[in-house]
């Protein structure tokens, strides 16, 4: 079976970027997974830590690895921004893919340090996990904002980034590169865009010379992905579109049916939105429209 760290060289390879989709119920687990495998490309599944608390660490390590093992299908685990090294302790004794050790609210010097002993610690339980480090501002919440926060203070730097992954032994990098989590309510109408910084992304990839990771994917311009890509993103996280899609979805089921009690009547409405959505930022970051 292929590994997370075989998926992103292939990615890398082909010019593409993994998609990693966060989830926290059946209904956007089927919708992620039913995506992938219409469009035959390898997906991240992703679960932060409210949403492995809801949904149970070993519980979707289990439901991910089902589908992996039934489908021989490429589709990996990660734990999302998870900020303690007993969470990150507890995923990798679970048998997830990756984790996004994020300690970047912290001062350089401290996230440096714990960054790096979670390395350590991490690679003696599970030596397959990959690890992510992040530094710089990408924000909080995958929730529609008020208004989003300027991006422009807390970007990374290539020297930071550099210094980063050698001071930490860290497998992936999430560097602040213009994104931020969550969308603003013109982003969720469609009226305006995230741009990304995609100079900076190629230098820091030059610099750190290990796969990079964009967070806070909603709400950015399609041809700022595609150039972010080709500069050397090989991970893009998305959230905040599918939980508009699936709350939009449940509500209109809801109205549709006000009579109707039974779960599986009213929820796949939800799982097609949630696969849509999936689907079309699959294809981008696969340069398909047909698959690999
Ligand atoms: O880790 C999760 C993401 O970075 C998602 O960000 O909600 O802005 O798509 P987003
Ligand atoms: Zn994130």
């Amino acid at each position: 079976m292929q590994t997370l760290r075989d998926a992103l060289l292939q990615a890398e390879q082909r010019g593409a970027a993994i998609g990693h989709f966060n989830v926290s119920d059946l209904v956007l687990l089927k919708g992620v997974f039913t995506a992938a495998q219409e469009l035959n490309v390898p997906v991240i599944v992703g679960a932060s830590e409210g949403e492995r608390s809801f949904m149970g660490v070993r519980q979707i390590a289990a439901l991910v690895k089902s589908l992996r093992d039934e489908f021989d299908y490429p589709i990996f685990l990660n734990a999302d921004h998870t900020h303690t090294l007993a969470g990150a302790e507890e995923v990798a004794r679970a048998g997830f893919d990756s984790v996004v050790f994020d300690r970047s609210a912290l001062p350089r010097k401290e996230n440096v340090q714990q960054t790096r002993e979670a390395v350590t610690a991490l690679k003696a339980i599970h030596p397959a996990m990959l690890v992510e480090g992040e530094i710089g501002d990408i924000g909080s919440g995958s929730e529609i904002h008020d208004a989003m926060p300027e991006p422009g203070k807390g970007l990374t730097t290539p020297e930071e980034a550099r210094q980063f992954v050698e001071e930490t032994g860290i497998d992936i990098l999430a560097p602040a590169v213009g994104s931020m989590h969550g969308m603003s309510r013109s982003m969720v109408q469609g009226a305006s865009k995230q741009h990304l910084d995609i100079e900076r992304i190629a230098a820091i990839r030059k610099a750190a010379r290990v796969p990079l990771t964009l967070h806070g994917g909603s709400g950015t311009d399609d041809d700022d992905f595609r150039k972010a890509i080709a500069a050397g993103i090989s991970i893009v996280h998305i959230n905040t579109e599918l939980r508009v899609a699936w709350r939009r979805s449940l509500e209109s089921s809801l109205a549709n049916k006000p009579d109707e009690v039974v779960p599986y009547k009213i929820l796949p409405p939800a799982v097609d939105s949630v696969r849509e959505v999936v689907k079309s930022r699959l294809q981008l970051f696969n340069n398909t429209q047909s698959g690999r």
